[in-house]
């Protein structure tokens, strides 16, 4: 049995994980940590959790020990790196749903996040942990779990990467996510009486999960043409996402299914739809819906996910029991029920 500690448990995607962790079978006990919620209790910040999870006091996240085995941080990026090489040194499990580790090298991330990387040795030993595609997760102690936007276009598009190679032209991803995908702080253009009956394009040509993305994509070929284009979507939580693929030969439906079947034949999470999947068939799961249609020489690639649990909380938690070679799915339940009239 382990101990958790989840820092910035009082967040949107914090609280799946707490929810998760409350449920797994391989978890004695595990504490929350966070900033201005320190000292309220849990059920004063989450009351819909009062009989679900036991009530605890939340902590400071400033007084972080090394009391547990695996540290969980949710927290906005450049906060995690001041309490990452402790733990690391600590030899304590690491998973990150920000961005702090996500990309390779500190140069990059100065450029996409105007922060300096105050442990960028760290930045080369990780794991990128999209945990699908993902091995070798007895070489590290450190996770950096994708973003949202990242999870949905990567499980699109590495198949095809890995397939086409260099016969790919250009990859683009058309996104949409739902309003918790930019947490819980206040901000006027995300209330809902400026969304609501409404969509907008944002962060056009510069969102931060373009480099991510182009990134792991790069690895299975050189020099991909990527882009990503966002969109706010008036519902709470889901990120539904199509990517087009142009490839320089006409492509057949039967291999791109084959394509698909081979790769996820297994995964437990991946669900491989005969039609476009819709938002409401993943929403409160750690699934990961996609279609695959091929169109002459293009293939279009729909996917949907919860950005909160696929796309956050429930990623982190499949990439927990990895690092321990536990079953995947132990403790990831589906919340259903809770989102039964969206
Ligand atoms: N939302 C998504 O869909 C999504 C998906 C994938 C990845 N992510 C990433 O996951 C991370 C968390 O996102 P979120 O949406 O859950 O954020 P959120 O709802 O804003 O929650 C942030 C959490 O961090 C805590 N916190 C903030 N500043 C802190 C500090 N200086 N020290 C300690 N704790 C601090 C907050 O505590 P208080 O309650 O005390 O303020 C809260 O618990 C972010 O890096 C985000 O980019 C988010």
């Amino acid at each position: 049995m382990i101990s958790v500690g989840i820092i910035g448990g009082t967040g949107y995607t914090g609280k799946y994980i707490v929810k998760f962790i409350n449920e797994h079978p391989n978890v004695s006990d595990f504490s929350i940590y966070a900033n201005k919620s320190a000292g309220q209790s849990l059920h004063e910040v989450f009351p819909d959790l009062v009989s679900e999870v036991e009530n605890q006091t939340v902590k400071n996240a400033e007084d972080l020990d090394l009391s547990h085995d695996v540290y969980f941080f949710a927290l906005p990026h450049g906060e995690s790196f001041k309490y990452v090489p402790m733990l690391i040194d600590a030899h304590k499990k690491v998973i990150d749903l920000g961005a702090d580790f996500r990309l390779d090298n500190a140069e990059l991330f100065l450029n996409t996040y105007k922060l300096d990387h105050t442990s960028p040795e760290f930045l080369k030993s990780k794991i990128y942990g999209l945990a699908e595609v993902a091995d070798n997760y007895e070489s590290t102690n450190l996770i950096a779990n994708p973003g949202c936007y990242p999870t949905a276009a990567l499980l699109s598009a590495i198949p095809l990467v890995k397939y086409f190679g260099e016969n790919i032209l250009s990859v683009s991803t058309v996104s949409y996510s739902g309003i918790s995908g930019a947490g819980k702080k206040a901000s006027t253009d995300l209330l809902f009486a400026e969304n609501y009956n409404s969509v907008k394009a944002y962060n056009v040509g510069t969102h931060r999960h373009e480099v991510e993305i182009a990134q792991e994509l790069n690895k299975y070929s050189n020099e991909i043409d990527y882009s990503l284009t966002t969109h706010l979507l008036p519902v709470f939580s889901g990120i539904y996402s199509t990517t087009i693929i142009h490839v320089n030969e006409n492509v057949e439906q039967e291999n791109i299914n084959s394509i698909f079947n081979q790769e996820y034949s297994g995964k437990t999470f991946i669900r491989l739809r005969q039609t476009p999947p819709e938002l409401k068939w993943v929403i409160g799961s750690n699934y990961c819906d996609i279609n695959v249609k091929a169109a002459k020489n293009k293939i279009i690639v729909t996917a949907a996910i919860d950005n909160l649990i696929k796309g956050a909380s429930g990623q982190a938690v499949q990439n927990m029991n990895k690092m321990y070679g536990w079953d995947e799915a132990l403790g990831i339940k589906i919340y259903k029920e809770e989102f039964q009239n969206v």
